[in-house]
């Protein structure tokens, strides 16, 4: 099968997999769960619950099986942008081309949304059709690099680092836990869903973390250069927050030629596995993307 027509059966599984688990009923609830479908179906680009089920067929799983945890780390991903768009974060109106969740359904409803995507996802991990070993790893993992020594840790430096001027560490730091941590929950669940060796998940967190770094410096130099209608969401909000971002701190030269020396180590870190032909087309696209 071509690169095109995977990613989008790919996209299409994954997809109709989340509408399932956000179906709003007309319960007294529908309000949230509402909120929740509108945030999480207005599309992204499926990054990580893409990588879940490819390191699953990597690791000689079946990706249908690696659903439940592909889905599990998308709705975290989704309830970390709705969060992160509240006005007491980066204040953001614009998501995946439509307003965010806030501007939609108010901030309350939207603080919420986020907290029930979250919750949803261990939900989801508990009910997978694996080996029950299998779904506690998936809890472990996903928990540990979401939680506060992982995805929130990273937004608490980025928050404090607003303004100020960092140390290199620092900035390092804040790049591997806000964003390549999910990455290697990502890549790490399918692994998990397949029963893989400590090898192969040790090659897939190298993986993840190499292009954390580059997807976060891209994701940077999106803000300054990038296409809002392409985006999806508004550039220019780093600079107005006085985010410390690679090309703030580095100048966007050093930027470009740092996110491609990441993609270059990710795509490295891919040898180990036989058969990574997608997932190396998929690397080097996400290098070059617009959105
Ligand atoms: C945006 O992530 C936030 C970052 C970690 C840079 P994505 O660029 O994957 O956002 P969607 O899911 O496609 O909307
Ligand atoms: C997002 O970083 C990291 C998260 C954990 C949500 P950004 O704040 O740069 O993401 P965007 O640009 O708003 O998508
Ligand atoms: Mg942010
Ligand atoms: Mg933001
Ligand atoms: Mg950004």
């Amino acid at each position: 099968m071509d690169f095109n027509s995977k990613l989008k059966e790919y996209t299409n599984q994954i997809e109709s997999y989340l509408k399932q688990c956000l179906a709003v009923s007309d319960v007294r609830q529908k309000n949230v769960l509402s909120a929740m479908a509108y945030s999480v179906e207005a599309g992204g680009k499926r990054v990580r619950p893409i990588l879940t089920l490819e390191f699953c067929r990597l690791c000689g799983g079946d990706p249908a099986s690696a659903l439940p945890f592909a889905a599990a780390v998308e709705l975290v991903h989704s309830y970390s942008l709705i969060h992160d768009d509240l006005p007491c974060m980066d204040n953001d109106d614009f998501r995946r081309g439509r307003p965010s969740c806030h501007k939609a359904y108010g901030e309350a409803t939207a603080l919420l949304a986020g907290d029930g995507l979250l919750t949803m996802a261990f939900e989801l991990i508990s009910r997978a059709k694996l080996p029950a070993e299998r779904m506690v790893a998936a809890a472990a993992v996903l928990s540990g690099y979401a939680g506060v020594m992982g995805m929130i840790g990273g937004q608490v430096i980025d928050l404090e680092s607003e303004g100020k001027s960092v140390q290199p560490q620092t900035l390092q730091s804040m790049y591997d836990l806000k964003t390549a941590a999910l990455l290697r929950a990502a890549c790490e669940l399918g692994c998990i869903a397949a029963g893989a060796s400590e090898e192969q998940l040790a090659s897939a967190r190298s993986y993840a973390t190499a292009l954390g770094f580059a997807f976060q410096i891209v994701d940077d130099i999106l803000d300054i250069e990038g296409d809002s209608t392409l985006l999806g969401k508004e550039t220019g909000s780093d600079a107005a927050n006085g985010k410390r971002t690679y090309p703030a701190v580095y100048g966007m030269e050093k930027a470009k030629k740092d996110a491609d020396a990441y993609t270059q180590s990710a795509l490295e870190a891919l040898k180990t596995f036989d058969n990574a032909e997608f997932l190396e087309m998929f690397t080097r696209k996400l290098a070059v993307r617009d959105r």
